[in-house]
């Protein structure tokens, strides 16, 4: 494994991270003991880094977190997150009122089975509640020793820097990996920021911890997709707008010529994608999801080799077009 340091930050992070969205059977079906064989492997091949968040499952990843890591907390960093709520419906909300924090921190520690989150990041920007009053809340629950730092993630750099005149914003997340460069948009929703333009030359300028989510494009990057039926019906990504109808096809044409790429020189594609993101400096630890332990062996396999300078021109060359915000 590979480890990564930022000024803001103590600890070292490791370069590979996991995302634990799918922990919660949102995208494959519920299976406790693969998840937790997963996170099993994670801290055996050295990655303590865990993203995770109260809506992945509806709770359910969180609880599955806190089980897996019973015994062995004191080897992973927790990042956790706050402010998207649901209704009875599953309609999610953004609430990142102080009342709200202030309960949502409890709950989450419950089902983590922790006394602290060592990352709490507010999920979504709530434009109902002004940053102030959500860093009070921040502020309480740090002082309390109930979060050691605070991330933002899906923010725009204006507030991001706003924010941190209230309270220490030591990380961010956002939408990052080869193809979705400074996309516009998440699942429909509109982004407030372009990833690679704006964020980047931020985190590295305010020293925090960067953390690129979807960093292969929820599977497209590993080559596996086609035009058609990718996913099992219940799966989350049937909701994604870039995978359906015409959309696909400019996501699918780039993916081609990457997959080639990686056929030459002879590694696996989504190793390629990883890589991609761990060369650059900026990026800390990339939260890739994984939906088996042979899927995380894989990934963790990445922090073996580098891309070569020629190599990385070819690729910057087939995803130049998605450089642009849209
Ligand atoms: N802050 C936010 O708003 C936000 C939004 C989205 C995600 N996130 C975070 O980012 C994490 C990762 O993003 P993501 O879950 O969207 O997707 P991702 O990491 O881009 O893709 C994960 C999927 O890629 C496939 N995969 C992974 N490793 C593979 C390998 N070695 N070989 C072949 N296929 C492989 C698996 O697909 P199959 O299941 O098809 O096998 C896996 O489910 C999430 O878990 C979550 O923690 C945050």
């Amino acid at each position: 494994m590979i480890y990564k340091k930022v000024d803001k930050v103590k600890e070292e992070l490791s370069a590979i991270g996991i995302g634990c969205w799918n922990f919660g059977g949102d995208w494959d079906g519920y299976d406790e003991q693969k998840y937790i064989n997963i996170v099993h492997a994670c801290l055996d091949g050295g990655i303590n880094l865990f993203d995770v968040a109260p809506v992945y499952g509806w709770y359910q990843s969180e609880i599955t977190l806190g089980k897996a890591l019973k015994g062995r907390r004191h080897k992973a960093i927790i990042a956790s997150k706050c402010g998207l709520l649901w209704n009875e419906h599953r309609v999610t909300r953004n609430d990142l009122s102080k009342e709200s924090i202030l309960k949502e921190i409890n709950e989450s520690l419950t089902r983590l089975q922790t006394d602290v989150i060592d990352i709490y990041q507010l999920h979504w920007p709530d434009h109902n509640t002004p940053l102030e009053e959500t860093a009070d809340a921040l502020n309480i629950i740090r002082k309390a020793g109930k979060i050691r730092y605070v991330g933002m993630s899906n923010y725009s750099q204006k507030q991001v820097e706003e924010m941190m005149a209230y309270t220490q914003v030591e990380a961010q997340q956002s939408l990052y990996n080869m193809l979705e460069r400074n996309t516009d948009s998440y699942h429909g929703i509109p982004l407030e920021y372009a990833c690679e333009d704006e964020v980047l030359p931020n985190v590295k300028k305010w020293g925090q911890v960067f953390l690129p989510y979807s960093p292969l494009f929820q599977g497209l990057l590993t080559g596996r997709f086609s035009k058609g039926n990718n996913f099992s019906k219940d799966d989350i990504r049937n909701a994604n707008p870039k995978f359906a109808g015409e959309a696909i096809d400019k996501y699918l044409e780039a993916a081609d010529e990457i997959k080639k790429v990686a056929d030459e020189i002879g590694k696996p594609m989504s190793q390629l994608a990883l890589n991609w993101l761990r060369q650059k400096p900026e990026v800390t630890s990339i939260i890739s999801g994984a939906s088996s332990v042979a899927q995380l062996e894989n990934n963790i396999a990445s922090c073996q080799w580098d891309i070569d300078e020629e190599t990385m021109k070819r690729l910057d060359e087939i995803t130049k077009p998605f450089k642009s915000f849209s």
